[in-house]
């Protein structure tokens, strides 16, 4: 038989240049440096209009003062499409139709109808869910692979769990029974623009609610797009309302005299803002603000798989992350080695196009948070911290930021106080437990926290001592819509997910 020779003309083994960036010498291709891998961008059509009208009572209705804003790329600062801006009259319209829709259909529908339309929905963002993902990553900056394999399919999950409750309702309080409240108002960030919405819409439904959500004015185009799927699940007209918009529409949103309950995930500063005009009032409120975690590394834990949580827990989602492990505490022994080890993993980072599926940053989402990263960043080297950026070349279009380290930190500096929302970490180190636990708490914020050892008592000590709704142990960012998700102190109070966020979302009798 006549030996064929195959030459493999497009091997992904093979270090070949990407389109814009030159070749590599084969001095700089030693171990442990970036291998450039072909691009291999997603390509499929995400289904995206040219412009998105408010989602009231059941329809696209285009807004009474006739103004629509622009969206854009953050990879590319191109212009994707126009938003319709809802004013206090639309948001007005909104409730409306929600409270109609709550006295006269949902209020009333037995909890076992109310879950078939719940699994619908979530059925149907299973079947869309490539264009989801690649809608969220085209306007969020996030990378595909993150949206592909976390943001869409946690919102579906958030939709199936929900809709498991909804007929079960008198099992969540033993002893007591439970109503739903109305109609509830919800203002949501640009970090998980989906996943937030189903984190608030999913327990509403179960509970017997109608909503008034507002998303971000930066990621709108997925929340327009779930009214799609609305529609498409036949859900009544007027049980869940979309309003697009920046400040002044969510300031409508929390403060109309129809929300029974509102429910905000954001900055601190507005949460403060909202509480500060609702006092008083006897709405009903939950709170998800900001975080400024502490991941702690003890010098017996398993260094390899820390530095895989570490960085897992800050360049996730380009650190907008409210949980992201943005401090990292770690025992003076093995100091050395973790931060010799995390340098060489951030080396290796893919950041760039975060329709690329081989990409591990992301764009960073705004012009303004990139400006935010920045100014801290400065302060940081102003400071006297001492700054490890990746040697990555970022694209000459976008908002990016390199992945960068900040070792000699103290307790002082604004990069160790403060919350980035970037990918930057601050390294500080401590000696015994105590000092552990007093440099982790040291903080307005209480949000979450990991811890990285081999003893089990140690872990539950931590987890007691430390005040912050999440600590993880041995691993970062994992989540689940059976676990109840909230803050401490300036973070917030309230729970998302499991049985005490469905609770948030119903009264007590
Ligand atoms: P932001 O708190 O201003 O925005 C969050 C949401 O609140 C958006 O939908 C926005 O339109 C809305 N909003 C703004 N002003 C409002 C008002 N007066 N009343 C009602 N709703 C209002 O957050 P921003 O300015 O986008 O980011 C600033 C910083 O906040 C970030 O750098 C980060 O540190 C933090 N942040 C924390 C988040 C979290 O998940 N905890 C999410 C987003 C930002
Ligand atoms: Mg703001």
């Amino acid at each position: 038989m006549a030996a064929k020779t195959h030459k493999r003309q497009n091997s992904r083994a093979t270090a070949r240049p990407s389109v814009a960036q030159p070749r590599k010498s084969s001095r700089e291709l030693i171990f442990g440096d970036l291998w450039e891998f072909d691009p291999a961008p997603e390509t499929a059509d995400p289904k995206l209009k040219p412009r998105y009208d408010l989602f009231i009572n059941g329809e696209f209705t285009a807004p009474k003062s006739g103004k629509y804003f622009p969206t854009i790329n953050p990879a590319t600062e191109q212009k994707i499409a126009d938003i319709a801006l809802a004013s206090p009259a639309d948001v007005d319209t909104a409730y409306q139709a929600a409270q109609r829709a709550f006295d006269s259909v949902w209020g009333k529908m037995p909890g076992r109808e109310r879950g078939k339309y719940i699994y619908r929905i979530a059925r149907l963002l299973q079947d869309h869910a490539r264009e989801f993902a690649i809608a969220e990553t085209m306007n969020g900056g996030k990378p595909i692979k993150e949206s592909r394999d976390f943001d869409v399919p946690m919102a579906a999950a958030h939709f199936f769990y929900h809709a498991g409750w909804a007929d079960k309702l008198e099992y969540v309080a033993p002893g007591r029974s439970v109503k739903p409240l109305g109609v509830v108002g919800q203002v949501i960030p640009w970090n998980f623009p989906l996943l937030m919405m189903a984190w608030k819409i999913a327990p509403a439904l179960a509970m017997g609610n109608c909503v008034v959500i507002k998303p971000a004015e930066t990621t709108s185009i997925t929340a327009l797009k779930f009214g799609e799927i609305l529609q498409e699940a036949g859900l009544p007209p007027g049980v869940v309302n979309i309003v697009s918009g920046a400040g002044e529409t969510g300031a409508a949103v929390m403060n109309h005299p129809l929300a029974a309950k509102v429910a905000f995930t954001g900055s601190t500063e507005v949460g403060k803002i909202i509480m500060r005009s609702l006092a008083g009032t006897d709405k009903k409120m939950t709170m998800e603000l900001g975080g400024k975690a502490a991941n702690i590394v003890f010098d017996d834990a398993p260094l390899d798989q820390a530095v895989e949580g570490i960085v897992n827990g800050i360049f996730f989602n380009q650190g907008h992350v409210c949980c992201a492990g943005s401090r990292l505490l770690v025992q003076e022994g093995v100091a050395e080695a973790v931060l010799a080890k995390l340098k060489n993993r951030i080396k290796v980072l893919r950041v760039g196009d975060p329709l690329d599926k081989n990409t591990d940053v992301g764009a960073i989402n705004s012009k303004e948070q990139l400006g935010k990263i920045r100014e801290l960043v400065d302060s940081g080297v102003k400071e006297g911290a001492e700054l490890y950026q990746s040697p990555c070349r970022l694209p000459a279009k976008g908002f990016f930021f390199k992945p960068s380290v900040f070792s000699n930190v103290t307790m002082s500096h604004r990069i160790a106080r403060e919350e980035i929302f970037g990918p930057v970490l601050s390294v500080l180190t401590f000696r015994t437990v105590d000092e552990a636990i007093e440099k982790a708490n040291n903080t307005p914020y209480g949000l979450s926290a990991g811890v990285w050892t081999d003893k089990g008592s140690r872990i539950l000590k931590m987890s007691v001592e430390l005040k912050a709704g999440v600590v993880w142990a041995n691993t970062y960012n994992k989540f689940d819509p059976t676990s109840p998700f909230g803050g401490y102190k300036e973070s917030g109070f309230g729970r998302e997910g499991g049985r005490q966020g469905l609770l948030d979302y119903g009264k007590l009798i």
